[in-house]
């Protein structure tokens, strides 16, 4: 400090000595934690008000130097600490007439208790999606309170179940008492009344309100420091709302995004059971990989190795001969090092496996998949409205999706000047990785199948294409905005060329001998898919990062709550 204070010192003005307050009048600003170099006061008549016998130096100008305050200007500050300390003086006898008249309206509140009137008809049990149904008689509801604002004579609170939002309205008693006027956030009440429409040109969620005759409170939040909003601030720090997940759930942007997730689950469903394709749940703990052991989650499982699947792919290829074309939803983890915006160590993967079936017939699946999923999402008039608000601009994708090649991908960077990973521009056998193949999708902002990806680049058991077997019948599915959200592949179904295939990678074919006999106990052309769940959420709610869309999310450095 003292070093600071000396390189204050220019020419003829003596360096400030040490417990110098300074004042600026451009950039000060007068509260009693100001007055260093760093936070000046804004005025000489605060500073000398808050440190009566320190030093002073002012700054008179934002280029200028700070200098002694000079004696007429002390003369004037003097003059202005009698006026400060009279305004002082005058607001702390407001705040304290304001503290004790608060004081005296809730001694007052307390004396009002509120009856549930049992001359009143009896309340019909209701969740408040169910309000437009049961408007004009009387109901019960329990929820959260998700707003609160109190005004003379009438309380409003906007109740939140889960099902939905509705505004409560309380008046006379039911606002000046007790229990409401300290009502805080995100407290549970049970409140009864009747749902009645919103007057002209109000809004209401739902259209509606609710007038209430009675409520209770079954547990009060924290307010004051421990408020929900004082541990909740949209502005925080990304990894402090993480560890606050659990209350940030609670918010409408999270709420939408989880009902539309599981719209989205739902909807796969339907088309699937649409399509005659059923569905199983392969194991989580597994002793093989799937999509390279860089990513592999280790464990010991009663001794020996074992690892949290990948990918159930493997296990839905033994299905086939079963059960027929199958699929799974199902938690797949990826070790994954990089903290990226489209990656998560731990999501739902929708994977699905179907025999006897051309490249190209799997390339119409999955479009088709894809585009009626989309349609069922937005069917539902909820989810419909929550995704206008998410994603006012979104486009339901149109079939047939754009085709393109691995080959052809590379002619499009390269004829724009896009470089691969090195810099360099693109040839054969590069992988095209996330920035470029943003890129891409961002600028032909349609949804892509982009296919015939090299041998190297792909996993052990892709099948090679016939016409040529430097590349294999692979397909990625890229949207714009987030980029691959499908990989799926035919499978290489010929026992020798599968174990060519383990050769290529250095991978001991023989912990996979169960996923081999579908290779000799009567084999079949057969192809599959994964989807990534959080992937295609952040592409319908319009997410920065697949961390909005995965309840509890899971990456490198985190894994709390
Ligand atoms: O391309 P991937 O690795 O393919 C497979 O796992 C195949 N065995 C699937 C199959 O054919 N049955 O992963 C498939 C999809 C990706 O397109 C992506 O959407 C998602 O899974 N995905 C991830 N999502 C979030 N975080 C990660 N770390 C992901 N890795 C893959």
């Amino acid at each position: 400090m003292t070093e600071k204070l000396e390189q204050l010192s220019i020419k003829d003005i003596p360096p400030p000595p040490p417990g110098t307050v300074f004042v600026d009048d451009a950039s000060g600003t007068d509260d009693s934690s100001a007055g260093t170099l760093e936070r000046p006061f804004q005025t000489p008549a605060y500073a000398l008000y808050s440190s009566p016998d320190a030093p002073i130096y002012v700054r008179k100008s934002a280029d200028g130097q700070f200098e002694p305050i000079s004696a007429s200007m002390l003369k004037k500050a003097k003059k202005g600490v009698d006026g400060l300390v009279k305004k002082i003086k005058n607001a702390e006898e407001t705040a304290a007439k304001k503290a004790a008249d608060d004081a005296r309206k809730l001694e007052e509140a307390k004396k009002i208790v509120l009856v549930n009137d049992s001359s009143l008809p009896e309340a019909k049990r209701i969740k408040i999606r169910d309000g437009s149904k049961s408007r004009e008689s009387r109901v019960v509801i329990q929820g959260w309170v998700h707003r609160l604002r109190l005004q003379k004579g009438l309380a409003f609170l906007v109740l939140r179940d889960g099902t939905g939002f509705l505004q409560c309205v309380l008046a006379g008693d039911l606002a000046n008492a007790y229990s409401t006027l300290t009502l805080t956030l995100e407290s549970t009440v049970t409140v009864y009344g009747v749902i009645h429409p919103v007057p002209e040109g109000k809004s209401a969620p739902g259209g509606h309100e609710l007038a209430v005759d009675y409520y209770s409170i079954v547990g009060l939040a924290p307010g004051g420091d421990d408020a929900i909003t004082n541990k909740v601030q949209e502005s925080a720090d990304p990894s402090l709302l993480l560890d606050m997940r659990h209350l940030v759930l609670r918010g409408e942007t999270m709420t939408g995004i989880f009902k539309v997730r599981a719209a989205l689950l739902r909807s796969f469903r339907r088309v699937y059971e649409d399509m005659g394709i059923l569905e199983v749940t392969p194991p989580c703990m597994v002793q093989t990989q799937v999509e390279g052991g860089s990513t592999l989650f280790a464990l010991k499982y009663y001794g020996e190795d074992a690892y949290l699947t990948q990918s159930s792919q493997l296990y839905l290829e033994t299905c086939l001969p079963a059960l027929g074309d199958v699929f799974c939803v199902q938690e797949s983890f990826r070790a994954e090092r990089s903290h990226t915006r489209r990656h998560l160590s731990e999501y739902t993967h929708v994977e699905a496996e179907l025999a006897f079936l051309t490249f190209d017939e799997l390339l119409v699946h999955i479009e088709t998949l894809l585009a009626k999923t989309v349609a069922y999402v937005l069917e539902d008039p909820e989810i419909a409205e929550i995704l206008s608000k998410l994603n006012p601009g979104f486009k339901p994708p149109q079939l047939p999706f754009l085709r393109m090649t691995y080959d052809s991908a590379l002619d499009w960077l390269n004829e724009r000047g896009v470089p691969n990973e090195e810099g360099e521009a693109f040839k054969f056998g590069d992988d095209i990785a996330e920035a470029a193949e943003r890129k891409m999708t961002d600028e032909i902002g349609e949804p892509i199948l982009l296919t015939r990806f090299p041998v190297e680049i792909k996993s052990f058991y892709m099948q090679k294409c016939a016409d040529d077997p430097r590349v294999t019948e692979s397909v990625d599915v890229l949207m714009p905005n987030v980029g691959e959200i499908t990989g799926g592949s035919m499978r290489i179904y010929d026992l020798d060329e599968l174990m060519k295939g383990y050769a290529r990678e250095g991978i001991n074919p023989e912990p996979y001998y169960w996923f081999n006999d579908q290779r000799v106990y009567g084999t079949c052309p057969h192809g599959g898919y994964g989807l990534g769940t959080e992937r295609i959420l952040a592409w319908l709610c319009d997410r920065f990062t697949v961390r909005d869309c995965s309840l509890y999310p899971r990456f490198a450095g985190r894994c709390k709550p």
